[in-house]
């Protein structure tokens, strides 16, 4: 065994060198890729987060961030005890750990960001972390924290309590309105949120990656009172994960590998399930997904298309499929109606690159 993994040692790299180059616009490196980690003539590999690098045309270039802040990194704070009762208590431009915020059946970790100049009413936006993943990463992994400060919302970055750090997607109580699970602890924050902050009920967002999309997909379908918009970023259609048999937190592999086909129906029927007496309007939705995804297949891109626009009552094909000036070549923006919108992103693996001013445009924060 222990030669057999000195030999796969040494032969790996060289298969990464025999792979050859990524092509203009395709992944190039980032946690998990094991494809080409150099790009074609005339491109740069260019990091977009630690989980993502893409071959862009021209020079190297790193994405647009905002200067005009310096967020001091990995400042934690520790924390109090319980959760400060007024924003007022809360320390201002830093990641601040609080605890007691209400039912948390799992020990969610909960971290808050409030900037230095908070907007009146504040919106909230809730980040969720990818697997492997911690509050602090996708914190400094992200500028949600950075545009804070110019647009003046709240953001709690959640951390996951389960072995490896995904989130529980699968479970029937994760998946049940007030049923428990990670996704009350986050629910709870939220609430707590809104009655203690001053945050406004009607701009409760929340916005993840990978397992962190799946669990926007799970805080959309089980709390559409809580949350008024979501913005999935490579995830799958909510209950596509459930596995009610299974230990929560389980690996559902029919789901990730896009062979759980469903019909718009029954996929607005999981959705309705998780919260029957649910009479209000469902949060708006804005997807994301790479057409390389290896993790969570592409076709969780169209069962989750089905899910919303069912849910919406809004045709099945897209009323509008354009590329917009913003996003890189080969990225299409589909709009089915005022509350679904599904960007599809050519070349892309898992995951899609962060794109935050263009959530916060969604959410009407920017
Ligand atoms: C799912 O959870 C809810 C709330 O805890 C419970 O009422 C329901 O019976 C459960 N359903 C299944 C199939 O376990
Ligand atoms: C939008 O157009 C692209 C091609 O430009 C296509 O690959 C994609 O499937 C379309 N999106 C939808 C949702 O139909
Ligand atoms: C997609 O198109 C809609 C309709 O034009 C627009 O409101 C929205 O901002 C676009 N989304 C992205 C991410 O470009």
């Amino acid at each position: 065994m222990f030669k057999l993994t000195a030999i796969f040692a040494i032969v790996l790299p060289l298969l990464h060198l025999a792979a050859g180059q990524s092509a203009e616009w395709a992944q190039c490196g980032g946690i998990g890729w094991t494809g080409p980690a150099t790009c074609v003539a005339g491109t740069t590999c260019t990091e977009f987060s630690a989980y993502y690098s893409q071959c862009v045309p021209g020079e190297a270039s790193t994405p647009a961030t905002p200067t005009s802040t310096v967020v001091p990194p990995g400042t934690t704070s520790t924390a109090t005890g319980s959760a400060p009762t007024g924003l007022s208590s809360i320390p201002a431009s830093t990641l601040f750990q609080i605890t007691d915020f209400g039912t948390n059946p799992t020990n969610v970790g909960m971290f808050v960001y409030k900037p230095t100049k908070v907007a009146s009413t504040p919106p909230l936006i809730v980040a969720s972390h990818f697997c492997q993943g911690t509050a602090q990463e996708y914190f400094e992994g992200s500028t949600f924290a950075q545009l804070a400060e110019t647009y003046g919302y709240v953001v709690l970055f959640p951390s996951s309590p389960n072995p490896g750090t995904c989130w529980d997607v699968s479970s029937n109580a994760t998946l049940t309105h007030d049923g428990g699970s990670d996704s009350l602890g986050i629910a709870s924050a939220a609430r707590f949120a809104i009655s203690n902050w001053g945050v406004d009920p009607d701009r409760v967002f929340a916005v993840g990656t990978s397992s962190g999309a799946m669990m926007t997909s799970v805080l959309a379908g089980a709390y559409p009172d809580v949350f008024k918009a979501g913005v999935v970023d490579s995830g799958v259609a909510f209950g596509c994960f459930a596995l009610p048999d299974d230990p929560p937190d389980s690996w559902n592999s029919q789901c990730a590998t896009g062979e759980l086909i469903l019909t718009g129906q029954e996929w607005a029927q999981r959705v309705y399930s998780a919260y029957p007496g649910f009479t209000g309007e469902y949060p708006k939705m804005q997807v994301w997904h790479g057409t390389i995804d290896t993790t969570l297949y592409p076709q969780n891109f169209y069962e989750e298309i089905k899910q919303w626009t069912t849910i919406f009552d809004y045709p099945s094909t897209p009323i509008s499929n354009v590329s917009e000036s913003y996003l890189p070549q080969g990225y299409s923006n589909s709009t089915f109606g005022p509350r679904f919108q599904a960007i599809l992103a050519q070349n892309v693996g898992h995951t899609v690159p962060l794109f935050e001013q263009q959530y916060l445009e969604f959410f009407g924060i920017a």
